[in-house]
């Protein structure tokens, strides 16, 4: 044998005939690892699939709590939305997984790491680059973007070597999901004419079928961090989970985004992310209490920045550790409570307290309790429009 690889292993068709592919053409002994950042459906299944398929030795980690402490709620005080729509939730798993494969290498021995990427996607990015920052020793192979299979010819390599093909390869989707969102793309989507048939969603209802009557939630935060709902602490996970089954009952959370792809290819990716979405908005509209309008401008150009580099695979770089220390300085008052209205695919903020509100009654009133100086708003008037009316003197608007 040629040496140990570490193989990051979903249990899917194409990472289990990597398994296969890998002994094959390159004489390697195969060690899987299988990372559970939510909805991996059964880890001991996957386990026992990965040695019958020929695995020396299959490993699977736990890593919910981790995900969301580490890589979820940072993305949460950052703001952290991809051109606007995508919550990053595959983007932010991949540094994770990333840094749980460096760290099985090193314990087993391996000098050589897999994935079962692709070579038109963002996250063979991801994960050669992580790699490449955090263990630049390790070897990167990534089968699926070397045995130029086509799909029937992926399944044809599977039954001549006897493993099993899930049933939901029947699906025509590419679906990634974890805590955070869920991906789905290929099939009729990529016509970016045709509606996103409705079976395709499975965390969020239709809108037919949601609840006629609207649910509240009080999402409290401390720091910038969700730690309460309706008041009771909740620990990260269970609370990802709850805003995520509330949300999804009330159609909350479809995104039907046509995204720039690193590689350069548009492409059209449906999301589902019920939580994400919900808890977003919520910790933007306690920001809005109490960062003042400079802080939140110049927050909000790193937040598109913070977005831009976790999806370009730049997690291990000091610009996204600068840009999160930053961040971690805006987030010292982030603490309050906000409350959300779900209806309808709606989440609506209805209600926002904090003991650090910069919202100050007696200013914006314009009821009795009014304390504003009415009378230095002239003189401040004319301080401001100086150099309008020095401009407009000197040089004229040009005619229309
Ligand atoms: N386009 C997204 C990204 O690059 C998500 C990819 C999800 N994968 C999928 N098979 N749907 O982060």
């Amino acid at each position: 044998m040629a040496g140990k690889v570490v193989l990051a292993y979903s249990g899917g068709l194409d990472t289990s005939v990597a398994v296969r592919w890998l002994q094959e053409k390159y004489n390697l002994e195969v060690i899987t690892l299988t990372v559970d950042i939510g909805n991996v459906p059964d880890l001991e299944a996957i386990r026992q699939k990965a040695l019958k398929v020929g695995a020396i030795k299959a490993l699977v980690i736990d890593a919910k709590e981790n995900f969301i402490k580490s890589y979820v709620f940072p993305a949460v005080r950052a703001d952290a939305v991809y051109e606007g729509q995508y919550p990053l939730s595959t983007a932010l798993g991949r540094p994770l997984i990333v840094r749980l494969l460096v760290e099985t290498a090193k314990k087993e021995k391996a000098r050589m790491v897999a994935h079962g990427c692709t070579s038109k996607g963002n996250d063979q990015v991801r994960i050669d680059v992580g790699v490449a920052a955090l263990a630049p020793e390790l070897k990167v192979i990534a089968p699926a973007r070397e045995w130029k299979m086509t799909r029937e010819q992926t399944i044809k390599y599977a039954q001549a070597h006897n493993i099993p093909i899930p049933v939901t390869r029947a699906s025509p989707y590419s679906i990634d999901e974890n805590l955070w969102g869920r991906g789905i793309e290929c099939g009729v989507l990529e016509d970016t004419w045709n509606e996103p048939p409705d079976d395709i969603f499975l965390w969020t209802r239709s809108l037919e079928k949601t609840p006629a009557r609207p649910a509240y939630l009080d999402i409290g935060f401390e720091r910038g961090i969700p730690v309460t709902l309706n008041g009771r602490k909740v620990e990260p996970v269970a609370l990802v989970q709850k805003v995520h089954e509330l949300a999804g009952r009330h159609g909350i959370g479809r995104i039907d985004h046509v995204e720039n792809r690193l590689v350069g290819i548009k492409s059209r990716e449906i999301y589902e992310a019920p939580a994400a979405v919900v808890l977003l908005k919520a910790h933007l509209a306690l920001e809005d209490l109490v960062l003042t309008k400079e802080q939140l401008r110049f927050k909000a150009r790193v937040a598109t920045e913070y977005a831009d580099l976790v999806y370009n695979g730049l997690w291990f770089t000091g610009v996204r550790q600068d840009l999160a220390a930053y961040v971690a300085s805006t987030q010292r008052y982030v603490t309050g409570t906000i409350r959300v209205k779900l209806f309808k695919g709606n989440c609506q903020v209805v209600g926002r307290k904090s003991p650090y509100s910069l919202y100050d009654y007696s200013l914006a009133t314009y009821d009795k309790g009014d304390v504003f100086d009415h009378s230095a708003s002239p003189g401040f008037i004319h301080i401001w429009g100086l150099p309008v009316r020095t401009q407009a003197r000197v040089q004229p608007e040009p005619p229309e």
